[in-house]
């Protein structure tokens, strides 16, 4: 029987039940993380519960339980499920209230849920890079909250598959921002380039695992944006995210970066990123 975090308890699958007014299903208003498990433990569980924290504040959102609390129902939940290898989706709304834009007043209770997913790494992707292709960044201009927002995110993503690729690199302009789940990395000359961490892109786990990555292999980091024709010239790209971890970008609208293959540099930040994941399948 599959267990999910209700709030602050652990109930059975079948037993949850999310009103039909509920201002995330009505709105998207509220905030969520993903999160992943590799060998039964919570990768950089610490920064994804403060990133949920500290969405849920820029939207005003109250979690009422504190952070402690919810990191061990996480640990609970991953061990009920008995999950080795996967993700856990966890996210909280405003609550259910009768349909108004503006908050309940007197503030409704906020609903939390969270459950468990088994996945596995993509660990050929990982090895042979995916396309990509540029899409116009057509989202609000608070993409640092990881809101349940996602039209603009959710658009982006189906171009990119329909033209048979695995991300769109979102442009506002002429200027990379990120991925539609990911974030964007040039690398031209030993040196990795990326979006500064501001209002219009969302601050990545993973990308700040890969900053203190590239400390580690003496790669300088400069979080300065770059255009569409810039990334076209760079000797590798990646992209990052909680599942696809440090992935590269081989092809951009059907052209190809650098060599169309895994670069060095790419391959050596994987390798650091490896070593800080409990466990170690290598890639
Ligand atoms: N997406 N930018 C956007 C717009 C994202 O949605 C994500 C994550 C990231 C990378 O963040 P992190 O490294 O913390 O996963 C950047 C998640 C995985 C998702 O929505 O499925």
């Amino acid at each position: 029987m599959v267990k999910i975090l209700w709030n602050d308890r652990i109930i059975n699958e079948e037993d949850v039940k999310i009103g039909f007014e509920d201002r995330g299903y009505q709105f998207g208003d509220g905030v969520y993380e993903v999160i992943k498990i590799y060998n039964g433990d919570v990768f950089t569980a610490t920064e994804h519960i403060d990133r949920l924290y500290e969405s849920a504040d820029k939207i005003q959102l109250v979690i009422p339980y504190t952070k402690d609390v919810l990191h061990k129902m996480l640990y609970e939940l991953i061990e009920l499920n008995e999950v080795k290898n996967g993700q856990i989706y966890l996210q909280v709304t405003r609550g259910t209230s009768p349909r108004q834009h503006n908050f309940p007043t007197p503030a409704v209770e906020s609903v939390l849920t969270a459950y468990t997913k088994e996945t596995n790494r993509p660990l050929s992707q990982l090895q042979t890079g995916v396309k990509a292709c540029f899409v116009e960044d057509m989202r609000w201009l608070r993409c640092d909250i990881k809101s349940l927002n996602l039209l603009g995110n959710v658009l982006a993503k189906q171009e990119a598959v329909s033209k048979d690729c695995f991300e769109a690199i979102l442009h506002r302009g002429e200027v990379i921002t990120e991925g539609s789940s990911s974030n964007m990395y040039g690398i031209k000359n030993g040196v990795l380039y990326t979006h500064p961490a501001n209002n219009l892109i969302l601050n990545g786990i993973t990308r700040r695992v890969i900053f203190a990555c590239c400390e580690e292999i003496g790669m300088p980091v400069v979080e300065e944006a770059f255009t569409k024709q810039q990334a076209l010239e760079m000797d590798e790209f990646i992209m990052s995210s909680t599942s696809a971890e440090v992935m590269p970008i081989v092809s951009i609208d059907d052209q190809m970066i650098g060599s169309g293959t895994r670069g060095q540099w790419t391959e050596k930040l994987q390798q650091a990123f490896e070593k800080k994941i409990p466990v170690s399948v290598g890639i």
